[in-house]
């Protein structure tokens, strides 16, 4: 089966001698040299500041909403998108703060900042928007609205690792960006995540939350829990940063060979053009959710797994307030998501380009492209 994702393995050569010098110091875990080090390579490498290591990418989301004061104090809601993976409203729900499900754009797949206005309250205190697929949401508009009404901007920027807009980079919007680590993501260190914070205060008390809320060992000054990265996590993620370059042209080719198979025959995600993108997924939108489900079916019939992102939308789970998900619904009913990865064969992808042609001519897919 040719998997819709597959974690990239750099050098063993190179990881092990990371894992030799953390052999040789005997320090595991609590801020150690790799942790300092993949810090500041991420930020040189993303152009950011303020960039917290973190256990993973819903710890991140989590650390940021407490680290802001979102999350601890009376009742919240924060608006947010249903189109999107669980855990950016999961985390919400976790934290005490009601997620407000607001509606998506049908062309961007990114909450519309038109449709946020009419959902907040008096007890509103954030956005929570994803850039997602990688696609950068308006973040002008955005913060226009969450200016105007005194909001605190979180972007869950999973999917958005590496991303510029207007030429820096689009993780140093909001006040504050989360990224996840995960091993099938595009840059990985097998579990993790981070934070990047507008401003270094915010930083250091996200800091003190992720180690027990403590200011030193002596000194509690938080209310904090543990969410710390090891160095085991961080040696990987300075290898797979070492190699993210040829990571990154692999799959821009594969992204490549799809959009050249497939182009004027199927709806794809419009970009926004003030960003850059990374290639990370190569999502596609069918007639329906019927034809949907046999193309899933034709694609397994050829050892194809490709995966629906993100069904069901959000706003029918049992948490979490809807207002307005229309396009939402529709739109999360008719996505898939081809493998893209770094390594898959030229061979693997023809199968796949010519599989989803096929059936698009076939009587099972009329009218899928
Ligand atoms: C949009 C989004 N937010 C948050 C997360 C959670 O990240 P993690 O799996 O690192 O906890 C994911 C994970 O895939 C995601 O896609």
């Amino acid at each position: 089966m040719i998997p819709v994702t597959k974690p990239y393995l750099p050098s063993r050569e190179k990881l092990d001698r990371y894992i030799d010098g953390i052999y040789e110091r005997a320090w595991l875990t609590n801020n150690g040299p790799l942790i300092k080090e993949l810090t500041q390579r991420l930020e040189a490498y993303l152009g950011v500041e303020n960039l917290l290591l973190v256990g993973n990418g819903t710890l991140a989301l989590q650390i940021a909403y407490r680290a802001l004061n979102i999350s601890g104090g009376g009742p919240s809601e924060a608006i947010t998108t249903p189109f999107t993976y669980v855990a950016t409203a999961s985390s919400l729900k976790w934290e005490g703060v009601e997620p407000v499900f607001v509606d998506i754009h049908p062309d961007t797949w990114c909450l519309d900042p038109a449709n946020i206005e009419s959902a907040i309250t008096p007890i509103t205190k954030a956005i929570v928007p994803v850039h997602v697929f990688g696609n950068a949401c308006d973040v002008e508009a955005i913060d226009i609205v969450a200016q105007r009404h005194g909001l605190k901007v979180i972007y869950d920027g999973a999917h958005a690792f590496g991303v510029t807009y207007k030429g820096n980079s689009l993780l140093s919007h909001g006040d504050a960006t989360t990224l996840s680590f995960h091993a099938t993501k595009l840059f990985h260190s097998i579990e993790g995540g981070a934070i990047i914070f507008k401003r270094k205060e915010d930083l250091e008390r996200a800091r003190r939350m992720t180690n027990f809320g403590l200011a030193s060992p002596e000194e509690i000054t938080d209310i904090g829990i543990n969410a710390k990265m090891s160095e085991f996590q961080a040696a990987m993620g300075l290898c797979v940063l070492d190699e993210i370059d040829e990571n990154l042209k692999g799959r821009e080719k594969v992204w490549h060979t799809y959009e050249a198979a497939f182009k004027d025959k199927v709806k794809l995600q419009h970009r926004n053009h003030s960003a850059s993108y990374n290639y990370a997924y190569f999502p596609m939108m069918l007639k329906d959710q019927e034809e949907l489900l046999s193309t899933l079916e034709y694609l397994r019939s050829k050892n194809i797994s490709a995966r629906r992102y993100f069904y069901p939308s959000l706003d029918g789970i049992s948490y979490g307030r809807a207002a307005g998900s229309s396009v939402s619904r529709d739109i999360a009913s008719r996505i898939i998501c081809l493998p893209i990865f770094h390594g898959l064969s030229e061979n693997d992808q023809k199968l796949i380009t010519t599989s989803v042609v096929e059936i698009a001519a076939s009587d099972l897919g009329e009218g899928v492209l």
